[in-house]
């Protein structure tokens, strides 16, 4: 038995809230250790549909302890706001099922600002943020500027930092024509939440050690995905956090050695949302059926995501950068009905085959895709719940994508109801 962390093996999106959802039902605790409410983590749960940005995908499940990992940006009013929310769907949420790291670092009323106005001034460079500040917050964390859940208990000591903090962000703000914000004002504003966020506080690592201790499941959700990580991703177009599964070691405060099995969320094509390059995107009839078929609009702004065919030298250095032991393939029955699929097997950078994503942004904007074309199949896989239903000619398409990216396919989702999952190698088992 080990523990699973899910991580997204492409540019986020590719399903991990349905993946998680399933795998949750092992698990007893669930742990967020990255990124914020930036996420968008769709669940289908008995025909209901659940939204999550920043509460693990464990809270729709009775009896599971989640946990938001100190490696996360925690907006306050966007944590309280959810939680009203996912309530008012009828599940239960109390400081009993959900613990808030009193060490995670809070995004601030200047941060969503500020990576607006960003935003704004780079005008046709602009990284395509979510606008929710995330970037600012780690800025801020790294520079030791940071302000933390802990720290709304100690109001003197929150003030103070609220103050360090716009003494430099201020300047800031007035350099960009934007309004300066007033420390008392934000003082209160946070003041005004403090109580009700405390008392999700925890020592979270703690947590974590005790259930480990106990012999619990504990499944690591990540949020975004592989390509947008600070380090391994298309850099500067990624977002602010690291987003590979080692990163639930620092970000939620366990050893390396905890994490256990890696599954790699995979979908069967490729999309990305905002900037940056995308050598597989589809700017074409195809990309947009792609598009429609798979529903692909952000949970969390509504953007309408860009599409491509299937890449596989970006899931194969996902997998090897990144340590995912398998893959759960997600979103198949996209692709029902089209006649011939395109897979990239390779780059051409000027002229030279390549098999990896080279880091210059300039060479990945150059390369160019290598295809290999193959039969699309007859009949649907849409809905399928065993390896039977699958046509046989989509079958071959999941062995081919195994080789290309020298993992398994642990589990295959057909759809996005939960019970629509084929599962080959169970990750909590492996
Ligand atoms: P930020 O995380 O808001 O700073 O945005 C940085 C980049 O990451 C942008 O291209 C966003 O579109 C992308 N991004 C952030 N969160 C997600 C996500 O959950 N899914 C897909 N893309 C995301």
């Amino acid at each position: 038995m080990s523990n699973v962390a899910v991580i997204g093996s492409q540019w986020g999106d590719e399903g991990k809230g349905k993946i998680v959802d399933v795998l949750s039902s092992q698990a007893e605790v669930v742990v967020r250790f990255q990124g914020g409410h930036n996420a968008g983590h769709t669940l289908v749960v008995d025909g209901v549909t659940y939204k999550l940005h920043l509460l693990p995908s464990g809270v729709v499940r009775q009896g599971k302890l989640s946990i938001i990992g100190n490696g996360v940006v925690v907006d306050p009013k966007a944590l309280l706001t959810e939680i009203e929310n996912i309530r008012s769907q009828g599940i239960d949420i109390n400081p009993d099922n959900l613990m808030l790291a009193e060490n995670a670092t809070l995004i601030m009323p200047v941060h969503p600002a500020l990576d607006i106005a960003m935003e704004e001034a780079r005008g046709a460079k602009k990284i395509g943020t979510t606008g929710r500040g995330i970037g600012l917050a780690y800025e801020d964390k790294v520079a030791r500027r940071g302000i933390r859940v802990c720290d709304l208990a100690h109001p003197e000591y929150l003030k103070e930092r609220i103050e360090n903090m716009l003494s430099y962000h201020n300047a800031l703000l007035k350099g960009m024509g934007a309004d300066e914000m007033k420390a008392d004002d934000v003082y209160d504003y946070m003041m005004g939440m403090g109580d009700e966020i405390l008392k999700y506080s925890g020592v979270a690592w703690k947590a974590i050690d005790d259930a480990s201790k106990a012999g619990k499941k504990i499944l690591f959700e990540g949020a975004q995905g592989h390509f947008l990580d600070v380090d391994h991703g298309t850099y500067p177009f990624v977002t602010s956090s690291n987003t590979v599964a080692a990163q639930a070691a620092a970000g939620a405060g366990v050893g390396a050695k905890k994490i256990g099995y890696v599954l790699g969320i995979t979908k069967a094509y490729t999309t990305r949302v905002g900037s940056g390059p995308f050598p597989t995107e589809l700017e074409d009839e195809t990309g947009e059926t792609l598009g429609r078929n798979g529903h692909e609009f952000g949970t969390s702004t509504g953007r309408k995501r860009r599409c491509g065919w299937f890449d596989a030298v970006l899931v194969r250095q996902a997998i090897k950068t990144g340590g995912i032991d398998g893959i759960a393939l997600t979103k198949i029955d996209v692709l029902d009905g089209f006649d011939e699929i395109k897979v990239c097997v390779a780059y051409d950078l000027n002229g030279e085959r390549i098999d990896y994503l080279p880091a210059s942004t300039i060479d990945q904007a150059n390369i160019k895709p290598i295809y290999e074309t193959i039969k699309g199949w007859s009949g649907k896989t849409l809905g399928a719940r065993s390896w039977a239903d699958i046509p046989a000619d989509a079958v071959k398409y999941v062995r081919y994508i195994e080789e290309l990216i020298e993992a398994p396919v642990a589990l295959l989702s057909t759809s996005p109801d939960r019970d629509d999952t084929i599962l080959m190698q169970d990750p909590f088992n492996s």
